[in-house]
């Protein structure tokens, strides 16, 4: 399982359940990174998508214990989940928010890919900071691009301890 996630210059990751920022660049190597693949998220982050519909031509699981919808599977514990999940190549499986399911998730995610922004969103939802985790170290690491006049690098951060669900 990896998680995908855009942080901000403080590892902010959200503000107000919305996205810190609109980078075009970051949203379509979003797209074209999850699109045919499982996409696992909080009930927050899936509100938080237009109309709070689920995400097109991908497998939405949501973890919830009030959301009650058929386009997606719904998942009422972390236990349901791995269940639910374990029908899924590990490798087609990605974490995709928001700061709840991150954090819980994250010691099962065998790789983050980190957009990083150079710039300071005022979050008020935090990314964990993965320089400072002792399991966790930078692995590749993009030069920098400029989208939507933000600077952006695209780096992978790959976990030494996995744990298994
Ligand atoms: N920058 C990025 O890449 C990125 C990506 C995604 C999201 N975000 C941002 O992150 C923010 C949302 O994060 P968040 O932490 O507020 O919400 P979240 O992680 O999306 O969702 C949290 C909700 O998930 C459910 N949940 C979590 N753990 C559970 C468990 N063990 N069992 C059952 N249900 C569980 C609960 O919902 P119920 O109350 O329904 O049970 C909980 O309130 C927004 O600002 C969003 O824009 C940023």
């Amino acid at each position: 399982m990896k998680a995908i996630v855009a942080v901000d210059k403080n590892w902010g990751i959200g503000k107000n359940n919305d996205l810190l920022f609109s980078i075009p660049e970051d949203m379509k190597f979003f797209r074209q990174t999850t699109l045919g693949k499982v996409v696992v998220m909080g009930s927050n982050t899936l509100k938080s998508f237009p109309n709070g519909n689920p995400l097109k031509n991908r497998t939405n699981v949501v973890l919830s214990k009030r959301v009650k919808r058929d386009d997606c599977i719904v998942a009422t514990s972390l236990e349901e989940l791995f269940i639910k999940i374990k029908e899924f190549d590990d490798s087609e499986v990605f974490v995709i928010g928001g700061a709840m399911l991150y954090k819980t998730l994250l010691p099962y995610c065998e790789e983050v890919l980190v957009t990083k922004v150079n710039a300071d969103g005022d979050a008020d939802v935090f990314f964990e900071n993965l320089d400072k985790l002792p399991n966790w170290s930078l692995f590749s690491e993009s030069d920098s691009l400029i989208s939507n006049g933000k600077t952006i690098k695209f780096t992978v951060y790959k976990n030494h301890s996995v744990q298994t669900f």
